[in-house]
């Protein structure tokens, strides 16, 4: 081949190249700005997924702190969290608003499930419709939920026991009130409480009513106790608001020398500590309790795999470290 043929197929390969590589970068260039167009499209329309959280009563403020907890989760985990509960306490009101929940599809639910054969079907039912429920507070271990977060309720109940044996002395009857004789947690709290007392012939257990988890209920019911059995000496309550509804109930009665065993660190009650009014509190994590269950049911839809079980700790308070209590 002569020179000039060389030449002119050496010049005709190389704008071939040339060719082939400008389209090769114009087209690159083309599919990153559809691409890009197209997550911005999608970005402005996807909505974030949405929970609903349902608690047991709406303004408790055990209930408030479970709430405040899922949503910072919601805003650090970009999800939306619905806040529901009865005005009062109340299971097929409770039931009703599952019911909707699973009705209205939402991206998950977490909720307390008060009793675990009214629940339990349920639970099962949104499962089978691929909507995860996680259960808070209190279990409904016979169902298919994904993962329950909350305190383990026998153990608490063994604390509050073990803290009544370890502040008091001597011979000693003792009045219990607890939140509802339906609620699974705390039946749970009951018979953890029961099992240490019986280890300890001093202590007595004369009298178990429930205070429907009211104040006010705590305090009529304290005060029909106290004036039945005389010698009471210690009061038990096993929900939030039980045993700020027992000072009442002794202040009117002017018996000062009862001591007072509650749960749960309300406001009230850490105020009561101070004052003396409330020998000691058994606290539960309400605010991690909601936090950890949107940020669980977060990892869960991104296909991570989340613990079955979540207990989330409990401590006795009392005059020594109440100073040290900060609750969100
Ligand atoms: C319990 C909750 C209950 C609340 C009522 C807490 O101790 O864990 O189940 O709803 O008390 O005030």
């Amino acid at each position: 081949m002569s020179n000039k043929r060389w030449t002119l197929t050496f010049l005709f390969l190389i704008i071939l190249f040339l060719y082939v590589f400008i389209q090769f970068i114009w087209t690159s260039k083309q599919m990153e700005e559809t691409v890009e167009a197209l997550d911005k499209r999608v970005s402005l329309h996807e909505e974030p997924p949405h929970f609903i959280l349902i608690a047991q009563e709406f303004d408790n403020p055990y209930w408030r702190k479970v709430e405040k907890g899922a949503q910072d989760a919601a805003k650090k985990f970009q999800v939306e969290v619905e806040y529901v509960a009865p005005l009062r306490t109340s299971i097929e009101e409770q039931i009703k608003l599952l019911e909707k929940a699973i009705a209205s599809k939402v991206d998950g639910i977490i909720v307390q499930s008060l009793d675990e054969e009214a629940f339990t079907p349920i639970i099962n039912k949104a499962i089978s419709k691929n909507i995860p429920i996680i259960t808070i507070d209190t279990d409904a271990k016979a169902s298919r939920r994904l993962s329950y977060i909350g305190t383990d309720n026998f153990a608490a109940g063994q604390l509050l026991g073990k803290t009544v044996v370890d502040m008091t002395t001597g011979q000693q009857k003792i009045g219990v009130i607890i939140g509802s004789e339906s609620s699974d947690n705390q039946q749970e709290r009951l018979d953890g409480f029961l099992s240490v007392i019986k280890q300890h012939p001093r202590l007595e257990v004369v009298e178990v009513q429930a205070s429907n988890i009211s104040r006010i209920q705590a305090s009529i019911q304290a005060d029909i106790m106290l004036r039945k059995y005389p010698d009471i000496s210690v009061m038990v309550g096993t929900s939030a608001l039980d045993a700020t509804g027992m000072t009442v109930a002794v202040k009117n009665l002017q018996r000062s020398d009862i001591q007072i065993f509650g749960f749960d660190d309300v406001e009230e009650t850490l105020l009561a500590i101070k004052k003396g009014e409330i020998t000691a509190t058994i606290i539960q994590k309400p605010y991690e309790m909601g936090f950890i269950a949107v940020q669980l049911m977060s990892k869960h839809l991104q296909g991570q795999p989340i613990p079955n079980v979540y207990f989330t700790s409990c401590k006795k308070v009392d005059a020594s470290n109440v100073q040290m209590e900060v609750t969100p």
